[in-house]
């Protein structure tokens, strides 16, 4: 079989983790797409929860054996689909992810299929126990989550929403997108190339 990844170009999804009115989370958003789109080796698109207002999740079963009904969650699981790679921006409500983001994500399953994940999180601990949570959550797709991950913590997150600072100010921060972009791209090509083999295969049976 020959490998498929210098085929297409992949595309990465920046999926923000919050939806209310006064969210930090564009600037952290916003601040890793424009490292990841300088890298030039995939397309990185940002994935707004605020565009899929959601409702409550109340489908009679998983939408890994019961197709979805509702018209935005149809829309939403199509996006995901579209996606090679996520990177998950996330806050920390009361220590783990935001209810929105887990309520998005029960809409899914085989859209996200042995897909990578990625991590971004800021806050006090730089949400490190969403981040953790959110890694769990992502096997039970079926995802592969990276090791790598951002922290924003406290002094920088404090510093930007109270002080006027911005990314600029902590260069040591940049790195750490760098170590994560690095390890999704790899991740991102091993398995579009396993996916669309195992497609191949399954076409050739
Ligand atoms: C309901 C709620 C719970 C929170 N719990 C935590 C927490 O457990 N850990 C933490 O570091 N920050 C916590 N915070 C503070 C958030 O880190 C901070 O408000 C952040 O800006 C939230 O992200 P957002 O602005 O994108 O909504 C909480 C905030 C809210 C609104």
């Amino acid at each position: 079989m020959t490998p498929h990844s210098t085929t297409s170009r992949p595309k990465i999804g920046i999926i923000l983790s919050t939806t209310r009115q006064a969210r930090f989370a564009d600037r952290p958003a916003k601040w890793v797409q424009d490292i990841a789109a300088a890298r030039g080796d995939a397309d990185y698109e940002i994935v707004d929860l605020r565009d899929y207002p959601l409702p409550f999740f109340e489908a009679v079963g998983s939408p890994r054996f019961v197709p979805n009904t509702n018209a935005v969650a149809i829309r939403f699981a199509r996006k995901l689909e579209e996606l090679d790679g996520y990177i998950f921006v996330t806050a920390e409500y009361n220590h783990t992810l935001p209810g929105v983001l887990s309520n998005a994500l029960s809409y899914v399953f085989n859209e996200m299929e042995h897909k990578p994940a990625a991590f971004v999180g800021y806050g006090t601990v730089g949400a490190s126990r969403a981040v953790e949570h959110l890694r769990m959550l992502v096997v039970e797709l079926s995802m592969v989550p990276t090791r790598f991950a951002v922290h924003i913590n406290m002094e920088p997150f404090k510093a930007m929403l109270m002080e006027g600072k911005d990314f600029g100010d902590y260069p040591y921060l940049a790195p750490t997108v760098t170590a994560m972009l690095d390890e999704l791209s790899w991740y991102t090509r091993v398995l579009k190339d396993g996916r669309e083999v195992a497609a191949d295969e399954a076409v050739a049976a």
